[in-house]
């Protein structure tokens, strides 16, 4: 069984096999990088679980949408996999730009993708003649390894209401309805801000921060939808604006979730959430308290040619099945002088969200990473 996934996990595969994924049949090739951990999550999403608190706070978006002039369609089951074409070109993410590298995202293979954004779906709705919708869905991300990073998590996109081309009252009116959102979500007296960004199919595009723990939070990216990206849903005669946001995001915010690990304990879920009634703004996650220290492994290697961090990451998270480990951290890189050659060193912090670990209750998973690398070709140090 293991050797299954070490095999299947392998960077450097001298031939492909085929991917099962929802009961079909995908070819892998030289961009494949789906891990079993994933595979086995395919479709494991939280938006539609009674009470899960993604499905709370999505029901609470739909509540405030709902009360509005327009009418919403509403779309959350549109499927994970999606081309290249939809995920990037469809929304003018440029050809090289570094958001299509494959150490960010989970390539079925060249074609096809897990959706990394639900802006994915934008101009498919649009051609279908949709104009004002949500849509909600799981997203896959590779990233770094924390208490808020987690390679599946959920986005709401949308709404676009579209205008006749000219109208001035585009921007007024998505400043307006996402100030509307914030307050519903956070209460009348959040403290929250707009800021300018940068997104390839909207401008001009602004983010908005909420004040969080001394901190502000970005919660929400938005802007006024590119032309082109109307001309490839065949609406290139309005104009509108749209929005997308994370929702594993707004529930640690507004349930004081630390940890974005809770979401997939499910047991945890229902204790916690299941009789959930009343003012969602009033509640509060109560975690348990752990008692032990983080157990701390470090592990020093010579990297293989091409590996990223994130691959890093991607060998620990599916051999860690139980989400054991707190976060990793790289503390060390280092390019020997000579032999030309780099090693990474990583730490990483063994601490189960709702209990801690010791290092016995561990050892056999940091083995296990150990022997994963070595079988990617990584030199111990
Ligand atoms: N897709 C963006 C992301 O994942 C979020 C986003 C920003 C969606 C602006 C939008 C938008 O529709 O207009 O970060």
């Amino acid at each position: 069984m293991f050797g299954r996934i070490l095999r299947r996990q392998k960077l450097f595969r001298s031939h492909f096999r085929n991917a099962s994924l929802f009961g079909k049949e995908y070819k892998e090739d030289h961009m494949t990088n789906l891990t079993p951990r994933i595979i086995n999550n395919l479709g494991n999403h939280k938006h539609r679980i009674p009470n899960h608190p993604i499905e709370i706070i999505k029901n609470e978006i739909y509540k405030y949408f709902d009360q509005s002039s327009t009418s919403f369609a509403k779309f959350e089951e549109l499927s994970p996999i999606v081309t290249v074409e939809q995920n990037f070109d469809s929304v003018l993410i440029p050809k090289e730009h570094v958001s299509r590298d494959k150490k960010d995202n989970y390539y079925i293979n060249e074609e096809l993708l897990l959706r990394a954004h639900t802006s994915a779906h934008q101009v498919e709705l649009l051609r279908k003649g949709e104009s004002s919708f949500l849509c909600c869905g799981d997203v896959y991300r590779r990233d770094t390894m924390d208490r808020s990073h987690y390679p599946i998590f959920h986005q709401m996109e949308g709404p676009r209401k579209l205008f006749i081309r000219g109208s001035e009252k585009v921007e007024n009116d998505l400043k307006r309805t996402l100030e509307g959102l914030v307050k519903h979500l956070f209460g009348e007296n959040v403290e929250y801000r707009w800021m300018d960004e940068y997104f390839p199919f909207t401008h001009p595009s602004f983010e908005i921060e909420v004040f969080y723990e001394g901190d502000w939070l970005e919660i929400l990216g938005c802007g006024i939808m590119e032309h082109r990206v109307l001309v490839n849903g065949k609406a290139e005669d309005k104009i509108g604006w749209a929005f997308g946001l994370g929702l594993e995001r707004l529930a640690m915010r507004l349930f004081d979730i630390k940890d974005i690990r809770l979401f997939w304990k499910s047991e945890v879920v229902q204790e916690q959430f299941q009789n959930f009634t009343g003012d969602f703004r009033q509640f509060k996650f109560v975690l348990p308290e752990r008692k032990i220290e983080p157990a701390k492994f470090d592990l020093a290697f010579w990297v293989p040619e091409g590996f990223h961090e994130h691959d890093f990451y991607d060998i620990a998270r599916n051999i860690d099945v139980e989400d054991a480990i707190e976060n990793v951290e790289l503390i060390d890189v280092f390019t020997h002088p000579k032999t030309g050659k780099t090693s990474h060193c990583y730490r990483t912090f063994y601490r189960g969200a709702l209990k801690g670990l010791q290092f016995k209750d561990v050892e056999h998973i940091d083995s296990a990473i150990r022997a994963a690398l070595q079988e990617q070709g990584a030199g111990l140090r």
